[in-house]
């Protein structure tokens, strides 16, 4: 059972890349909507949540841990590969890869949450393995809010992303990388204002080809195989909202259950 977690919304951008990808592997989701967003929280804040939303998959029965989340995978992904004994699994170093294997001029941006940015996680592992690219990056505090309220086709919305990306679209980028698993739901608005010839980067789908490789390799921990894959999607809180943007994001009906952690 893969057991993936984020703020909220986000990672069911990456269940959907699994679900299409993955097919005949359980699932097991937690959104952390009570304490959402976790881009504009401390990293030690952030670490003490992944540690808890990690602890609640493992009792629930996971064998793979995914963090669906930019700021959780910045912060703590250290903390939780020592704490714990089982694979975990984050979402920078294969957006790090896919942006080094398609840009061809050596400049690419980053968006993501402010406490993404402000690691400069994306930075170390693009230098250390390719010191010669330079990155651009901006913080987009307004975006997560914007896509949790569903406001994806509003004019207001276009004019934000414009605003955001003007600093990177005139460094002249060849690839953009969405460092947060909200973005991919305004990927379309995001490819147009940043100029339809820049490659855009979401990891959720490299993700997906990793886990299906470790599921290859390592087939005892897979215990979906053989009978029809499961997928149970807990929250910490249910609001109206959130089924609603849920539904659309997942494009499927989902049933959220809600848990104290
Ligand atoms: N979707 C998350 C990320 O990838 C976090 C958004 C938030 O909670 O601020 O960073």
């Amino acid at each position: 059972m893969i057991g993936i977690f984020d703020s909220g919304i986000g990672g069911l951008t990456v269940v959907k890349a699994f679900m299409d990808t993955l097919p005949g592997h359980d699932i097991l989701y937690f959104g952390d909507t009570a304490r959402t967003p976790y881009g504009t929280k401390s990293g030690r804040t952030v670490i003490e949540y992944s540690i808890q939303n990690t602890e609640f998959l493992i009792e629930k029965g996971a064998k793979i841990i995914v963090m669906a989340c930019n700021t959780a995978s910045s912060v703590a992904t250290e903390t939780l590969k020592k704490r714990f004994d089982l694979p975990i699994y984050e979402v920078i170093s294969p957006a790090v890869d896919l942006a080094l294997g398609q840009t061809k001029n050596n400049l690419i941006g980053v968006i993501g949450t402010r406490a993404t940015i402000e690691s400069g996680i994306y930075e170390k592992k693009i230098s250390g393995l390719r010191p010669e690219a330079r990155i651009h990056s901006a913080a987009c505090p307004l975006l997560v809010p914007l896509v949790e309220e569903g406001w994806i086709g509003r004019p207001e919305t276009r004019m934000i992303v414009k605003k955001y990306l003007h600093p990177l679209k005139v460094r002249q980028i060849d690839t953009l990388i969405l460092g947060c698993t909200h973005y991919p739901v305004i990927k379309s608005i995001i490819s147009r204002k940043i100029g339809k010839k820049v490659n855009i980067i979401d990891s959720s789908v490299a993700l997906a080809a990793q886990i299906r490789q470790f599921l290859a390799d390592n087939p005892q921990t897979d215990d979906g195989l053989g009978k029809n894959a499961t997928a149970s999607f807990y929250v910490s809180d249910i609001t109206r909202q959130f089924e609603k943007t849920a539904a659309s994001v997942i494009r499927r009906k989902i049933k959220l259950t809600r848990v104290d952690l």
